[in-house]
């Protein structure tokens, strides 16, 4: 709660070009939230380097992902969108709540055990202790709600853990979170692997739909879609997990729901239900696309929302610190 409102928070990580699981599952959902709470999004960009960035392409892609923020429909002057290291609370009660949080909850983390799998040549300490600075990144904040896919759920999960151990230990001090995870878009999987999430890190391709992905490649993505020897597009995750994430997809864009996609389809065989995903997809980002393309040539402005973004989030963030480090017992 900040004031009579209560709090929103999330976060995306400038590490990649961004997906349409990213906008479905997080992005798309945020502008719901603007009028009735008090709202922060964030470009995380200090979660960025647990992996290994070229420098001149994490500065490029945090004005990317800013501009997405606002091409997508968040609104400057009722969101505070900032960049996560323009506020140095983040790191510092990141490092406070490290020491309220166990090795052992965080070697159990999913996440860490994949990225480490992935980056075998780099597991640093900052991938281990990722999930802490997502906790001080949520907390700072009072934050109720916080708004992610389900892949964020264990971290979640391990943030509402640290403040309740906190809060325990001294006296009520963070709000415990509660995460929104959307109905629809929870988690979008790859077009070419359905049984795996669709990531920006992937390699592939033709797995990965972006949200800056011109027409024609959309298109032939959904084409290539990995889907089943059967024709008939009917949603059934275990069975025909393509075809399903495919309708969800489409779901997504389109508003209509599983039954009414079932019946659109119906006789119709699988290349006219991808290409009506495919136009479906590039129908809905086209103005997301222009309205990005518009504030990339305006940097200027974009310099402008984040400097007004991390004056905001600099003074709420600072009281939570304070008080946070008054209970430990420093002297302040
Ligand atoms: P990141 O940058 O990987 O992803 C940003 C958001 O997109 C969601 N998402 C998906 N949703 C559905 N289907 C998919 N295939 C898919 N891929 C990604 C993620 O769930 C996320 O909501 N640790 C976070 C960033 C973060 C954060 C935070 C989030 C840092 N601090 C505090 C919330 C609150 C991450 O790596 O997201």
């Amino acid at each position: 709660m900040l004031g009579d409102k209560k709090v929103v928070f999330s976060g995306v990580q400038p590490s990649g070009n961004l997906t349409i699981g990213n906008y479905l599952g997080a992005i798309k959902n945020f502008g719901a939230f603007s009028e009735e709470y008090k709202c922060f999004y964030c470009v995380v960009d200090l979660h960025a380097i647990t992996v290994r960035q070229v420098p001149a392409d994490l500065r490029r892609r945090t004005y990317e992902t800013l501009a997405l923020y606002i091409a997508c429909g968040l609104d400057p002057e009722k969101n505070t969108l900032f960049v996560q290291s323009h506020v140095p609370a983040h790191a510092e009660l990141s490092w406070l709540l490290n020491c309220y949080t166990m090795f052992g909850e965080l070697s159990r983390m999913t996440q860490f055990k994949d990225k480490s799998a992935k980056h075998a040549d780099n597991i640093n300490a900052g991938l281990f202790t990722y999930p802490v600075l997502m906790a001080a990144d949520i907390l700072l904040y009072q934050t109720d709600l916080v708004p992610v896919g389900v892949d964020q759920k264990q971290h979640l999960e391990l943030a509402r853990d640290i403040a309740g151990r906190f809060n325990q230990a001294y006296s009520p001090t963070f709000v415990v979170p509660e995460g929104y995870i959307a109905p629809t878009g929870m988690k979008i999987m790859s077009l070419a692997n359905p049984e795996s999430k669709m990531s920006k890190s992937d390699v592939n391709q033709n797995a990965v739909v972006y949200i800056l992905d011109p027409k024609d490649a959309i298109l032939k993505k959904f084409k290539s879609a990995v889907t089943d020897s059967d024709t008939a597009v009917r949603y059934a995750p275990a069975e025909k997990p393509g075809v399903s994430n495919l309708m969800t997809i489409y779901r997504c864009f389109t508003g209509k729901d599983y039954d009414a996609i079932e019946k659109e389809f119906e006789g119709r065989g699988y290349g006219d239900f991808k290409l009506a995903c495919g136009e479906a997809c590039a129908d809905a980002l086209a103005p997301v696309q222009s309205e990005y393309a518009r504030l990339m040539a305006d940097k200027a402005y974009l310099e402008e929302v984040m400097k007004k973004g991390a004056e905001e989030a600099n003074y709420c963030a600072r009281k939570t610190l304070s008080k946070v480090k008054k209970k430990i017992g420093f002297v302040i």
